[in-house]
């Protein structure tokens, strides 16, 4: 089993390409095969934003290797009344076995992550969503035996989830191109941080071209304009997001074999049409399924199980 004992995932860029793969394998591995954890164990659910698929596939996941959940929403508990981080992680630290945050800033999950012996997990926040990339990626091997020398193209808005993709694509040995329009392209670190990882063998691409960008892909990719806490700029962010769409026409640019990937939750009619989400190149609910086996491989990794 992959061995991340005791550590924190608050990147994609925490793991290595071996520890990666061994996640991922694992992760196929309890798709068919029960696992239990070593001992009862807690996770603290921390979330500062709505959340469907990870809320309810980290739960489900947690109970089936015999653990336990419980979810802090910030609402019932001292948070949302200004108690500071630092005091919240460390007596948290003191209750749970691990604990998966999702908030806003990178450094709110960093500064969790300082004062917090247990480890911490990424559950998504402005800057990444590790979990969803490794689902992703799960759902890409599934489909086509390997990752290696695939080129996943990702067409919206360079985020978080664009973010996680161009450090897993990088890590798994993948090529991946980034088409968001002008001044919505990923933060320039993690761009070079992929760029490093992926040490001139692969292709980290960025671009304003979405058609340039489909052009033979073995994965498309989008999610939605306007994320969680930029609902004021909807409006926005809609003219300038017209032309990165996944639709039917730029599907035909993409190789014949291509699948359709999307985080979830969808906006049809805006990243992508209804046809291309409930075509038959879709792989959107085989992608989040894959959530709940991804994550519990991740935490039987951390946690250590049987
Ligand atoms: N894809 C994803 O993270 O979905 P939720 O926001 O519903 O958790
Ligand atoms: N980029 C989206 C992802 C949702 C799973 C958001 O942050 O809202």
């Amino acid at each position: 089993m992959a061995a991340l004992n005791g550590r924190d995932l608050l990147s994609l860029a925490d793991l290595s390409s071996t520890e990666l793969q061994e996640l991922l394998q694992l992760a196929t591995q309890l798709k068919s095969k029960q696992l239990k954890l070593h001992s009862n164990k807690v996770l603290g659910l921390l979330f500062s934003k709505a959340s469907t698929r990870t809320r309810v596939s980290f739960t489900v996941a947690m109970y089936q290797l015999g653990g336990q959940v419980i979810d802090l929403n910030p609402n019932v508990t001292q948070v949302s009344r200004g108690e500071p981080v630092q005091d919240t992680a460390r007596v948290l630290d003191r209750y749970l076995d691990v604990l998966a945050i999702r908030t806003f800033a990178q450094q709110e999950l960093e500064t969790f992550a300082n004062y917090a012996k247990i480890p911490v997990i990424n559950a998504l926040t402005d800057a990444e969503h590790p979990c969803q990339v490794l689902a992703d990626l799960m759902t890409i091997q599934e489909c086509f035996g390997t990752l290696q020398g695939l080129t996943l193209t990702y067409v919206g808005d360079g985020n978080n989830v664009a973010n996680s993709l161009m450090l897993g694509c990088a890590l798994a040995g993948m090529n991946v191109r980034i088409a968001t329009p002008q001044g919505y392209e990923p933060d320039n670190k993690i761009v070079e941080q992929a760029r490093a990882i992926a040490n001139n063998q692969t292709e980290v691409l960025l671009t304003n071209d979405p058609e340039i960008a489909a052009k033979g892909a073995a994965v498309l990719y989008t999610d939605v304009w306007a994320s969680m806490g930029q609902e004021s700029e909807a409006d926005d962010r809609f003219p300038i997001f017209q032309d990165y769409q996944i639709s039917e026409q730029l599907l035909s640019l993409a190789d014949r074999e291509a699948i359709v990937l999307h985080c979830l939750p969808a906006h049809r009619g805006e990243e992508i049409t209804e046809a291309v989400i409930e075509g038959s190149q879709s792989r959107v609910w085989d992608q989040a399924e894959n959530r709940m086996h991804a994550q519990k491989a991740l935490l039987a990794s951390i946690l250590g199980a049987e």
